[in-house]
Order: C-alpha cells, then structure tokens, then sequence
C-alpha cells in the first residue's frame, strides 16, 4: 500500500530532502561548480535507489544533466519528468535568518535555498516513483530528466533535448515548479510568461569625471539612462516600444472571466508585501498583470559611485539590467530586436548606447480540455478533496515551449509550491504540509493518465 509506504518512510523522504539541500548547486556562479556536479551525482544515486533503470550523468557545455526511466511496456504511455537541480544565489547572505543552505525546520515549514525551486519540488517526483515501484507498481512508463541550468535559462537544454529525441520521446511532460494559490484553494497553472532578458550599457565621456568641474557642461550617462528607462512606460503603465503589443494574445471575457474564479484579496496581497498600494496596467487586476500582461523591469542598475559616503563624481558609463516577460504569441528574439532598435533610436547624441542580449524563453500555454490536463484534475480531486482552479502563471520554465517543439508533446504544470515560499528571495521555504502533499498526489496522475489513455484508445 502506498499510504502504509509513505507513513513508514516519511522521516527519512525528508532526511534525503535536507542532504540535496545542502549542496550549494548554485548554476550562475562558477565557484559552485563542483557542487553542481555533486548535486547530479546525489540525484543520479536517489534515482537508481528508486528503482529506475539506466540512471546516468550527460555532459553538456554547461552543467550537466540528469536522466534514468523505467519502462514497463512499450505499449503504455510515458510520462516525462522534468525539473531542475540548480538554485539561484544565495545572496545576500546576511538576509537569512538560518543559514541558506543548513536546511531548518520552522513553523512546519522547511528553509533553504532551493526548498521549493526545484529541489523539494522534483524529489517529490523521486519519493512517489520510488514508492509506486516498491509498492503498487507504475501505470505508466516514466523518463525522468533533471537539469542543472534552468535558473540560468537551459542555454544547452534545447540542444540536448534536439539531440536525445528518441531517448526522452514520451506523451507528455510533467512538471512540479509552479505554485497554487493556497493550500486549500490547489490549481494549475495552465500557461508560463515567456522571458526576454537584456543588459544595457550607456557611455558617455571617457572616464568618470569631477561632477563640479564637468557637471552642467558633460551629459551624465546615469541620468541619459534614468531618463531612457522611464520613458520605457506611459502614464498608463503601457509599454512604449513600438510594435511591443502587436503579437500579444488578448484573452476574451469569458477566458478572463475564468481566471477571476481563483481567489484574490487585493489588501491582504499589500499587507504581504508591504506595498503602499498595487499597480499596473490600466484595465487589469493585479492576477491579470502579473500573468497574462507582458511586462518590462530594470532588475539592477548602476554606474558612478555607490561606496560609503559621497564621492562627487559624473561617472563615465551607466549600465542596467532590464526583463521583459511575454505572454502567449511574443517571440523573445522579435522582443529583444524591437527593444534593440527603440533603445538605440531614444538615446541623444550625446552619449552611445550598447544592448546586450542574455537569456531568454517562449511563453507557454497549455489546453485545459486535454487528457493530461484531466487527469493532473482528477489527482488534485482524489488527494486533496477539491477541484483544482486552472490559473496561468507568471514566471517562465523556459524549457517547456521547446519541449512542445522538440517533442511535440505538452507539459503539466502540477507545482505545489506557494506565493509566500520567497523563491529567488532569502529566506525561501517549503511547507511540510506541500512537500508530503505533493507526493501523495503524484501517483494519482500517473493512475488517472494511464486511465484516460486507455479508454481514449479503447473507444
Ligand atoms: N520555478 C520558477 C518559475 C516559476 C515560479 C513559475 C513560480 C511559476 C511560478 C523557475 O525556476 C524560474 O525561476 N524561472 C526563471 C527563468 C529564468 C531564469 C530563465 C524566472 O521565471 O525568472
Ligand atoms: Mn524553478
Ligand atoms: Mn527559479
């Protein structure tokens, strides 16, 4: 029995849990590097522990990835796993409260970096498999793929993906790196913003100069760029690049209508953040703009002096950082062309700008009316009670689109996590309550999709 199994292997699901947690397998920053391999070694061993067969290290240029399956027939359908070993930085350090990476328990909630993104997310997927095969037995065939750069944007995933479509050929994809609204109000997200992500670069005199004997007579580049970057939105909160909107997907009121079914307090969303009062785009609920609106941040900036004390200075060059997510019908590399060209052609004459393209991702969107979507529905049903609320989320897996291009297949977004688990933040934390919930609730997707599958083939 699976419920016997659990209840007798609880403590140390969670034991296995805090190991990984230890390792810092921080992918943006190279001194980790040794630890990422670590952190693949560790998954590599829990999966062959698990039961799964071929459970192997792939190389790639960047950080490696991670793959074993366990195929029972090959005339059942096969689910493929996706999710990532890889955690943002740490930083700043000072923030915690507990070390990041000496896992705490507090207020049944488990705090670490990495706790819920992805780490205490796809082990669930380790301990249900594990206990499915020592138990019951699976449904279904299942190939699982954990990969160690998606915090950085999967650079080499696509390639591996392209690569290895035989290996991983599956029927559909699931994943556990999202969040439901509360703990008792379980959802799925049904959609994923795409990402275009730029750095840009200012540069004005050729070196930093005194801000007495200059300033007035020598455009500063940091205010040039304060003042570019603001122009990047109207009074309405609307972009301005030219042609930014032309390919976005506008939802029509009865789609809108749907997602306004999940539950939003506007005042206690303040009261969690601390925010004097929302804002966004006019015409949207904050859900809508922080889901199926595109939108631009500056993420950093700097240039000039930022050290203790006042140092007059009008500094040679100013740089930012700067995400634009998309919605549904954006392509990142048109969005960061059409930035490019805008950016270029505000800039005054006095200074030369340079944008630099990083990472980016495809937004996603996945049908609700599917067979897979059914049955992730009907394993929230059977383990939690309750239907769960299709929603559409804001953050990106830039993986997933190519998954559907590569592979042909969709992906289920059953994440477990919550809006208050603080991912990329300090202090990041998993419920307990998630962690254990989520495994329970794995194995009934893989019964209700091996279910589904067959009547759609019997009938
Ligand atoms: N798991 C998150 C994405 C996420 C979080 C989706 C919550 C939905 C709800 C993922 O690890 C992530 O952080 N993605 C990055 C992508 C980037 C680094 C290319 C993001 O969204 O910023
Ligand atoms: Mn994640
Ligand atoms: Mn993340």
């Amino acid at each position: 029995m699976l419920s016997t199994y659990f209840a007798e292997h609880k403590e140390r699901f969670l034991n296995e849990l805090f190991d990984l947690l230890r390792i810092p397998s921080v992918s943006a920053d190279s001194k980790f590097k040794p630890d990422m391999s670590r952190a693949a070694e560790f998954v590599k061993e829990k999966l062959t522990a698990a039961g799964l067969d071929k459970a192997g290290i792939h190389e790639t240029p960047g950080h490696p990835v991670v793959y074993a399956e366990k195929i029972i027939d090959d005339s059942l359908p096969t689910v493929l796993v996706y999710g990532h070993y890889d955690v943002q930085p740490a930083d700043p350090y000072e923030l915690w409260n507990t070390p990041p990476f000496e896992p705490t328990i507090r207020n049944e909630r488990i705090y670490a970096r990495g706790s819920c993104d992805d780490k205490g997310q796809f082990y669930m997927h380790v301990k249900a498999l594990e206990a499915m095969l020592a138990t019951d037995g699976l449904p279904c065939n299942v190939k699982v793929m954990i990969e160690g750069e998606e915090e950085i944007g999967s650079d080499h995933l696509g390639k591996f993906v392209a690569e290895n479509r035989e290996m991983l050929k599956a029927d559909v994809v699931l994943i556990s790196d999202t969040s439901i609204i509360a703990n008792d109000v379980p959802s799925i997200e049904a959609g994923l913003r795409g990402l275009s992500y730029v750095e840009v670069e200012v540069v004005g005199p050729n070196r930093d100069l005194h801000s007495g004997v200059y300033g007035g007579a020598v455009q500063n580049p940091l205010n040039v760029l304060c003042q570019l970057i603001a122009s990047l939105h109207d009074e309405k909160g609307r972009i301005t690049i030219p042609g930014f909107y032309d390919k976005v997907e506008e939802l029509s009121a009865e789609e809108r209508a749907a997602l306004a079914e999940a539950p939003f307090d506007e005042e206690e969303y303040e009261r969690d953040l601390g925010l004097k009062a929302v804002f966004g785009e006019e015409g949207y609920t904050s859900p809508e703009r922080a889901s199926i609106r595109p939108t631009l941040d500056v993420n950093g900036i700097w240039g000039g002096y930022i050290g203790e004390g006042a140092k007059t200075v009008l500094p040679g060059k100013a740089q930012a950082k700067i995400s634009m997510r998309l919605v549904p019908n954006q392509d990142p590399d048109e969005i960061t062309e059409l930035f490019t060209k805008h950016f270029v052609a505000i800039a005054p004459p006095t200074v030369s700008v340079k944008v630099t393209p990083h990472h980016g991702g495809q937004p996603y969107v996945t049908p609700t009316d599917s067979v897979e979507f059914e049955a992730a529905r009907r394993a929230f049903r059977e383990s939690w009670g309750k239907d769960a609320i299709p929603t559409r989320g804001g953050g990106s897996i830039p993986i997933v689109a190519l998954f559907e291009k590569e592979l042909g297949i969709k992906s289920i977004l059953m994440g477990f996590g919550l809006d208050i688990d603080a991912l990329h933040s300090p202090n990041e934390s998993y419920g307990l309550f998630n962690f254990y919930k989520g495994i329970e609730t794995i194995p009934y997707f893989y019964k209700h999709y091996a279910d589904l599958k067959k009547t759609v083939v019997d009938a």
